[in-house]
């Protein structure tokens, strides 16, 4: 991967990132800050916020920003413009997520709905109130997709189906913006050590109990903790969050960023695998979490 410059602070360009508490996010927010960005930390919980101006420089601020609650952008909107005035804003990361897993059969309606809320309408919501600052500054949207994106798994449909979402409107977004030279990147992790795997994972447990039972143990019993350990398993893998905060540097940067970043271990063949006939596809990641 090529290594992104140091932009000088003097350029001062600001950069916005959703979900900076933790994860993806955090690091993104700390190598911009460290490239010399103004770099703009979207929390929920202003205890992250603060954790984050505590060891990053005087430029970082952090802003409040729920990206499924509508006031919620509008006042983030206003404050972005006071901080960034007639230089616009350069650029966005899309990197707020959740991911939901449990048998679709099963996973609660409302459940749903929250999963594709967050990983898709929210980014919509959050680009859209930011796009005239970013277009007063040519500026960049960097999403955070996933390989999921390309691959789908039991039990994480729901999430898959929002990652596969999110890489068919940064592709249209893409094209519609061209006109304005606003460059429109996905950066498409593989499995990177975060907390996403353990909230995701307790989540699902929250939900399980809650369903109806022994029916639910009869149908999906064997395979939910086949699936778990398959979880932990990938959980455990140590790609850090850190090669996915140097991917959206480089988009950033890059003169001619490239329109998708692949971010991971294995990451290659993962893609190639995505290619493969969609029964073969499917047999091999049954085998792999052990059901027939
Ligand atoms: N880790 C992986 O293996 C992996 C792989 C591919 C893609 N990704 C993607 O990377 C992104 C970051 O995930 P992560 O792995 O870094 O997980 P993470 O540490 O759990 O971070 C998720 C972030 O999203 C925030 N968030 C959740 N709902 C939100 C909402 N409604 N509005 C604003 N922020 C919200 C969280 O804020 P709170 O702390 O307030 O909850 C947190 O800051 C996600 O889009 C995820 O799908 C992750």
């Amino acid at each position: 991967m090529e290594t992104p410059k140091i932009v000088n602070p003097e350029t001062n360009k600001a950069v916005l990132i959703t979900g900076a508490s933790s994860g993806i996010g955090k690091s993104c927010a700390l190598e911009l800050d460290r490239l010399g960005y103004q770099v703009l930390a979207g929390v929920r919980n202003p205890e992250d916020g603060k954790a984050l101006t505590e060891i990053a420089s005087e430029r970082l601020t952090f802003l409040i920003i729920d990206i499924c609650d509508r006031t919620n952008i509008s006042s983030a909107v206003n404050t972005v413009a006071q901080l960034v005035g007639d230089r616009g804003l350069y650029g966005l990361v899309n990197n707020a997520g959740i991911a939901i897993g449990a048998p679709l059969e099963f996973i609660p309606i409302p459940e749903l709905r929250q999963q594709l809320e967050v990983n898709v309408i929210g980014q919509v919501a959050i680009t859209q109130a930011l796009l005239p600052q970013i277009r007063q500054a040519k500026g960049r949207v960097v999403n955070i997709g996933s390989i999921s994106g390309r691959i789908a798994f039991p039990f994480m449909s729901a999430y898959c189906a929002s990652k596969f979402a999110l890489a068919a409107l940064t592709d249209g977004l893409r094209m519609e913006l061209k006109p304005w030279g606003i460059k429109v990147v996905l950066i498409e992790p593989g499995t990177i050590q975060t907390p996403i795997w353990e909230k995701s994972i307790k989540f699902a447990d929250s939900l399980i109990s809650k369903m109806p039972q022994p029916l639910y143990s009869q149908l999906y019993g064997t395979a939910t903790e086949n699936m778990r350990n398959a979880v932990l398993k990938e959980g455990s893998i140590i790609a850090k969050p850190e090669e996915v905060a140097a991917a959206v540097a480089i988009a950033l940067t890059a003169k001619k960023p490239k329109t998708r970043y692949l971010v991971g271990d294995k990451i290659y063949l993962k893609a190639i695998f995505a290619l493969m006939p969609d029964r073969l596809r499917n047999w091999m990641i049954l085998k792999e979490i052990g059901i027939n």
